[in-house]
């Protein structure tokens, strides 16, 4: 068998809705098995038997890896992967691999578009054109915030914290940051804590990833020392938001406005949220464009292609950097 033979021998699970390019790359190079979403519950005994890698939007947990043992990669469509069990994963040896890098500009061309409805309100001045109170009621009011003599602050000065960071230095505002560590090379000003850098600035913008260590960080009290002229925007991950103490602070004037990507339980947004005058929502758009899913999709297919080809992945995520393919692996 060539090569190209024995990879349409693998079987690669894709649960639920996928991206359409990865799927018609899946399709001509391996043997796509589909299944309604990932749970346990739906796993066959043939699925059981031969699924050797995983493509997928959603969360996969430990429950759906231990219902496939022959599993050896998850290639995760996204450059977050807090929705896999990336522990899990590495203690049973399988690989898991993200989309870095491809999406970087993308998501931070979307940061700095919803960082300007936010201040500015755009948005709803386009409604206002739209439903004719222009030509009703006249000019719309003017906006109560400027992005003029702000302070930005970047919760999370990762590859997109930086991109994000670099637009906002040809709008001539200062930039400053919270990581755990410093990054080596950047003269932004670095605050060890994150209460340290909403007290130094009135504009928050978190591309910070999910999971445990970031879990509802932007809570009361960051958002009290943000200040009352305080904007916050989320690029990141809604998981590192306490909704509660945002909608609350929205509303008691605590910060002046707010700029959401993502929620913690999307598609659902609190209603609280919703119904703000000073929120600018939109719906889990950051890398949304056709061009741009569809570089994520070729590095999610080629790493599967690279893993099962070459025995190599091109993007692990850092918890399985270590899982090494085996030696005689099953059918290629
Ligand atoms: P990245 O390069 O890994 O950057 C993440 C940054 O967050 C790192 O600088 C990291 O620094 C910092 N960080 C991680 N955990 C932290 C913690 N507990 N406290 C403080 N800082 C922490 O990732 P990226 O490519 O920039 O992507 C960032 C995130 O953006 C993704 O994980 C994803 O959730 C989100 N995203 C959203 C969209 C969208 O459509 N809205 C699109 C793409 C990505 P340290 O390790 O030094 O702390
Ligand atoms: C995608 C994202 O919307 O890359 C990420 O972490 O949040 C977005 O680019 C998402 O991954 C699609 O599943």
């Amino acid at each position: 068998m060539t090569k190209a033979e024995q990879l349409q021998t693998v079987a690669i699970l894709v649960p639920g809705d996928f991206n359409d390019h990865a799927i018609k790359r899946i399709d001509n190079t391996f043997n796509r098995v589909r299944i309604e979403r990932a749970d346990p519950a739906l796993v066959t005994d043939e699925m059981r038997g031969n699924v050797r890698g995983i493509a997928s939007f959603a969360g996969i947990n430990a429950a759906m890896m231990d219902a496939l043992p022959n599993l050896e990669l998850i290639a995760s469509f996204g450059v977050g992967y807090d929705s896999v069990d990336v522990g899990h994963a590495a203690a049973k040896n399988i690989m898991v691999t993200n989309t870095p890098d491809v999406l970087t500009e993308e998501v931070a061309d979307t940061t700095i578009g919803l960082l300007i409805n936010t201040i500015r309100d755009l948005p709803r001045a386009e409604t206002w054109l739209r439903d004719g109170s222009w030509l009703r009621k006249g000019n719309y009011p003017l906006s109560r915030l400027t992005l003029r003599g702000r302070k930005v602050g970047i919760f999370g000065m990762g590859r997109i914290g930086q991109a994000v960071a670099r637009r906002l230095e040809a709008f001539g505002l200062p930039v400053a940051y919270h990581n755990r560590r410093r990054v080596e090379g950047l003269s932004y000003q670095y605050h060890p804590t994150l209460k340290g850098l909403a007290e130094a600035v009135d504009t928050l913008i978190s591309v910070a990833p999910g999971g445990a260590s970031t879990e509802r960080a932007v809570n009361a009290e960051i958002l009290s020392a943000l200040g009352a002229n305080g904007v916050f925007v989320n690029i990141g991950r809604g998981s590192t938001v306490d909704e509660a103490a945002l909608a609350a602070a929205l509303a008691n004037g605590t910060i002046a406005a707010a700029g959401l990507d993502v929620f913690a339980d999307e598609p659902n947004v609190p209603k609280a949220l919703l119904d703000a005058p000073n929120t600018s929502l939109l719906p889990h758009v950051g890398s949304a464009s056709d061009h741009t899913r569809r570089a994520m999709a070729d590095l999610c297919v080629d790493n599967l292609v690279s893993w099962f080809a070459e025995r190599r992945p091109l993007t692990p995520v850092p918890e399985t950097v270590n899982v090494k393919a085996k030696a005689n692996p099953g059918k290629v």
